[in-house]
């Protein structure tokens, strides 16, 4: 029983299933064995956790505020971290989420919380061309919710993107932003003690802590196997990212440090900070182009809050764009279409950014250099975990290893690292013939997968970080409870660019792995066909793009549905500063506003984004 369930939770780790009532059966058993381990070393004394509920003052029919922030994910608590260092303004914090669960904290049991409440559930429409592989042929868009936000879900990896990122965003037109200006930011919010590190760009006093993840024997090798393949091993957070690492984490202690764990919970209990979980917001309140307000559901009714100074969208990329919508700001077309009356015509929603990611890429060894399952349940494991920060529990997604890459079809960037790939010490056939919960279609799991099970595997993730096709949110009722459609557009480039990167991604992965360094591992590539692909041969581009349309997936890197840039830009949602076009007392402060593709996981941008937005507040109400 459990290590059908173990396996199951490895399995939808990697292709990451979304909230599902009818799937969640076997997870919610497992959630309860993982929460009853915590409590009952918890009072046995043998662990101690560091947690109090969040409470919060009643609430009134309507409250005043200087600042209303929607939103407690990634930006939202680093937001809320700093606005609220200045005593003297009082911030209300509308999250419509709850509190984080017991066992968010721990790296490898975490992930449990996407079959929960946490989750908004999103998925994909149904798009021609791809995700023919998937149940439903739709692709999850996971997204936190509660306290945290997608930082209490996530996988933990830890990038910043590059010098050439950035200074991208301040050469099309937004002061401000360009490495240097943001650099600072990532060095303040950080505190480092990984052991191979570039000091000069590297922080120490900051609430967000970093360390080198968890590694088994195959994580060794793997860096082994890169270098002999020409590649530097680098702090890819440091002056260059190209080259192979250690996967860096997002953990403090060995425990996940999110928005919630590291930026909100030390500071929730500061006099005029007001923290309401549970709360959605379902429209802003706008009087002359000028925000006031907002409206929010709680306990069954609708609440409204007002802001002496801002409102302040902390929403997410999928969320943000859709509370504006609601409220009358975007194409105008589209709310006429919904009975919306428009205020603003604004292309919100209209471009939405993402990494696409081939994960299944396997292979066999025939010594156990990979994870070992069967320990995650021990109660040696929770110990170590909380008393050292050690241990297997420490590992997500059994991740180890990243490598930044430039393809051949690298577009016209110059210097941007284009292709991602992440050495795993596990693939989705980890020891078991579990099938029932796999996103991936039976059909493949029965024909491709499952022959590989009770084997000692290994894969690697391929992601494309600049692909030149793009999706889009949009409404699908002015119901707010009602989720935005979203199409990923993936694979959509005319050229058929971005796929001809990917498969030389998943070729150079392949290099990497098939060289001698894994040779005295007895290694073996999984080379049977993902089936309704075996009519090419394999390892042709033809085989590989089939593939691709198969089963490849969202790395949940949703950015620029509320795009930053000058009024000129007819993409640009918002300015510099930040602020929404054409509106007044109304900010975006989330990966929302990323102007355009990042060489990096969209975690601590998102952070950085948080960071810079308080001072520039701070800037503008403080000065005089
Ligand atoms: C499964 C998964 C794995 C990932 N892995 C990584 C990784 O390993 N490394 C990495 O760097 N990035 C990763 N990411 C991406 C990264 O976590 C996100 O890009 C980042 O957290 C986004 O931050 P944000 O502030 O823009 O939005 P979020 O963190 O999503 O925060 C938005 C918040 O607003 C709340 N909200 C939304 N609508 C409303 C409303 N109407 N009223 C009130 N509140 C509302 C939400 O509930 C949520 O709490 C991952 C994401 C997912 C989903
Ligand atoms: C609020 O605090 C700031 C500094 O923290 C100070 O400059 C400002 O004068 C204060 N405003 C009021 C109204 O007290
Ligand atoms: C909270 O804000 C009010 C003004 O809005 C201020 O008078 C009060 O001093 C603040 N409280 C604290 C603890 O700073
Ligand atoms: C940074 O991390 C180290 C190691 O965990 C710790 O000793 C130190 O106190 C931390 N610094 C801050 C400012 O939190
Ligand atoms: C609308 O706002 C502008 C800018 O603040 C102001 O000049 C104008 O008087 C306002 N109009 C009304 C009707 O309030
Ligand atoms: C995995 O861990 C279990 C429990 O600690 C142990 O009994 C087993 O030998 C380990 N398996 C391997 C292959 O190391
Ligand atoms: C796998 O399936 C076989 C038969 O189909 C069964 O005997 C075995 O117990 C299964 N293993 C697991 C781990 O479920
Ligand atoms: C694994 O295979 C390699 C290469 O064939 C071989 O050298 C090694 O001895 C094997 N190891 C085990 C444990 O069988």
């Amino acid at each position: 029983m459990m290590s059908k369930l173990t396996n199951f939770l490895l399995v939808t780790l990697i292709l990451a299933l979304n909230y599902d009532e009818s799937n969640s059966q076997g997870v919610q058993e497992l959630i309860q064995e993982v929460k009853e381990t915590i409590l009952r070393l918890e009072r046995s004394g043998k662990i101690k956790r560091d947690y109090e509920p969040y409470t919060e003052p009643v609430l009134l029919d309507e409250e005043g505020y200087d600042f209303v922030i929607v939103g407690a994910g990634s930006s939202g608590s680093a937001l809320v971290h700093r606005l609220s260092e200045v005593s003297n303004w009082t911030i209300l914090l509308l999250e419509a989420g709850g509190e984080p669960e017991i066992y968010t904290d721990i790296p490898f049991w975490s992930r449990l919380a996407e079959y929960t409440q946490l989750n908004w559930g999103y998925v994909s429409e149904k798009e021609d061309n791809i995700a023919l592989g998937l149940k439903d042929q739709r692709i999850p868009l996971t997204r936190g919710k509660g306290i945290g936000g997608s930082s209490l879900i996530n996988s933990l990896i830890y990038t910043r993107g590059t010098k050439e990122d950035y200074n991208r965003w301040e050469s099309l037109g937004n002061p401000g932003w360009s490495y240097e200006d943001v650099l600072p930011y990532f060095k303040k919010l950080e505190n480092c003690t990984i052991p191979i590190r570039d000091d000069l760009y590297r922080g120490h006093d900051g609430p967000i802590s970093v360390q080198d993840a968890y590694q088994t024997k195959s994580g060794d090798v793997f860096i082994e196997a890169a270098e002999n393949s020409g590649y530097k091993y680098v702090d890819y957070n440091g002056r260059t990212n190209k080259g192979v690492s250690y996967m860096q984490h997002n953990t403090k202690n060995g425990l996940r440090c999110s928005g919630e764990s590291c930026y909100i919970r030390p500071i929730k209990h500061r006099k005029n900070l007001t923290i309401r979980k549970n709360s959605q917001v379902t429209k802003i309140l706008i009087r002359n182009n000028t925000a006031y307000g907002v409206e929010f559901f709680k306990n069954g009714r609708i609440y409204t809050a007002f802001a002496n100074k801002e409102v302040i969208l902390s929403a997410g990329a999928i969320n943000s764009p859709q509370i504006l919508l609601l409220s009358g700001i975007g194409p105008k077309h589209q709310l006429l279409k919904f009975g919306i009356k428009p205020i603003h015509n604004l292309p919100v929603g209209q471009k939405m950014h993402d990494h696409i990611a081939y994960s299944v890429l396997g292979y066999t060894f025939n010594d156990s250099i990979t994870f070992n399952f069967s320990e995650t349940l021990k109660d040696e494991s929770f110990i170590n975990l909380y008393n050292k920060g050690e241990g297997p529990l420490r590992s997500i997604n059994t991740v180890q290893n990243i490598l930044f890459t430039r393809s051949s079809f690298e577009p016209n960037l110059q210097r941007v690292t284009d292709v991602e790939i992440i050495g795993l010490s596990g693939h989705i056939v980890s020891s078991s013939n579990n099938t029932g919960e796999i996103e991936v279609t039976n059909a493949i799991y029965e024909n491709t997968f499952k022959q590989y099970s009770n084997q000692f595997v290994g894969s690697c993730a391929i992601a494309l970080l600049h692909p030149k096709s793009y999706g889009r949110v949009e409404l699908r009722s002015a119901d707010p409870f009602v989720h935005p459609k979203i199409y990923t557009g993936f694979l959509t480039d005319p050229e058929g660019r971005d796929a001809k990167a990917l498969i030389e991604g998943i070729r150079e992965a392949n290099r990497i792995m098939l060289s001698p360094a894994f040779e005295k591992y007895g290694i073996k590539p999984m080379d049977t066909p993902i089936y309704g692909c075996q009519q090419h041969e394999y390892d042709s581009d033809e085989y590989w793009e089939c593939a691709i349309r198969h089963v490849a997936h969202s790395f949940f890197h949703y950015t620029t549905t509320c795009k930053m840039g000058p009024e000129s830009d007819p993409e640009a949602v918002v300015d510099s500063k930040l602020k929404v076009h054409g509106m007044r007392r109304l900010r975006i402060v989330d990966t929302s506003i990323i102007p355009i593709t990042l060489s990096a996981h969209t975690n601590l941008p998102a952070f950085m984004v948080g960071e810079k937005a308080s001072d520039l507040i701070k800037e503008e109400y403080l000065l005089d």
